[in-house]
C-alpha cells in the first residue's frame, strides 16, 4: 500500500529510511469515525473530557473528539518513561499535569499507542486519585504482544504486533509526527 499524495518524507533515500504504510490516511479517518460513534453510544448524554497523552496522541485525540457527536472538553497531560522497570510507579513520571479538574468527570483517555502498558497504568492511577467518575481508554494502536502490565483498553483502532510505528502523532526521535498516515520505518 502506498500513500496517494506524493510525499518526500516516505520516499527513502540513501540516508533516509523508507516508510512502509501500515494504515493510510483514509483507513485512519474511517476507523476513527467509527470509534467516535462507539464512544458516544457508550457514554450517552454526558459531557466527557478527552485527555490526550502528549505528544503521541495529539492527532488521534483531536480527530476522535471531532468524530464524537457529543459535547466534549479537552485536556492534556505529558509523562516521561525511563528505564525498563516492571512497575508503573518506578518508570513513569509526570511532566505536565492536567489543567482542569477531573473530579466527577467521565474521562476518555486518548493514547496513540499502548505498548508495555506502563504509561497507561500510571495515568489511570493518577486519574483515579484525582476522582474521575469513570475512565475509558481509547488508543489508535494496541501493541498487545508487548505488554508488561495488564491494562484495560476499551477502544482500539487496531491491534498490531511489535512494530516501531511513526506518523499521525508518533515519532522516531521527534520526526515523522506530522505524517498523515501510520507507517513502519524500513531497515535500509
Ligand atoms: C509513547 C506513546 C505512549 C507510550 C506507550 O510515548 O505515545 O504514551 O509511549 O508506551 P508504554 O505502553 O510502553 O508505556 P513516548 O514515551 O514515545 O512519548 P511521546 O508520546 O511524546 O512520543
Amino acid at each position: 500500500m502506498t500513500e496517494s499524495r506524493p510525499d518526500t518524507r516516505d520516499a527513502g533515500t540513501a540516508t533516509e529510511p523508507a516508510i512502509r504504510v501500515l494504515f493510510s490516511r483514509e483507513q485512519i479517518t474511517a476507523r476513527v469515525r467509527e470509534m467516535g460513534l462507539e464512544v458516544a453510544r457508550d457514554l450517552g448524554s454526558v459531557t466527557p473530557v478527552y485527555v490526550g497523552v502528549l505528544k503521541g496522541a495529539c492527532m488521534f485525540q483531536c480527530d476522535l473528539a471531532r468524530a464524537t457527536p457529543l459535547d466534549v472538553t479537552l485536556d492534556f497531560l505529558s509523562v516521561s518513561s525511563y528505564g525498563n522497570g516492571t512497575t508503573s510507579s518506578g518508570s513513569v513520571r509526570m511532566i505536565s499535569d492536567l489543567r482542569g479538574e477531573v473530579t466527577g468527570r467521565h474521562v476518555v483517555l486518548c493514547e496513540g499507542v499502548v505498548d508495555s502498558g506502563l504509561t497507561l497504568s500510571f495515568i489511570l492511577e493518577h486519574l483515579r486519585s484525582r476522582g474521575a467518575a469513570s475512565v475509558r481508554v481509547a488508543t489508535l494502536l494496541d501493541k498487545v504482544p508487548c505488554r508488561k502490565i495488564q491494562v484495560p483498553v476499551d477502544y482500539a483502532g487496531w491491534r498490531i504486533g511489535d512494530e516501531f510505528v511513526v506518523g499521525y502523532g508518533m515519532d522516531a526521535a521527534e520526526r515523522y509526527r506530522n505524517l498523515p498516515y501510520v507507517g513502519v520505518l524500513e531497515e535500509s
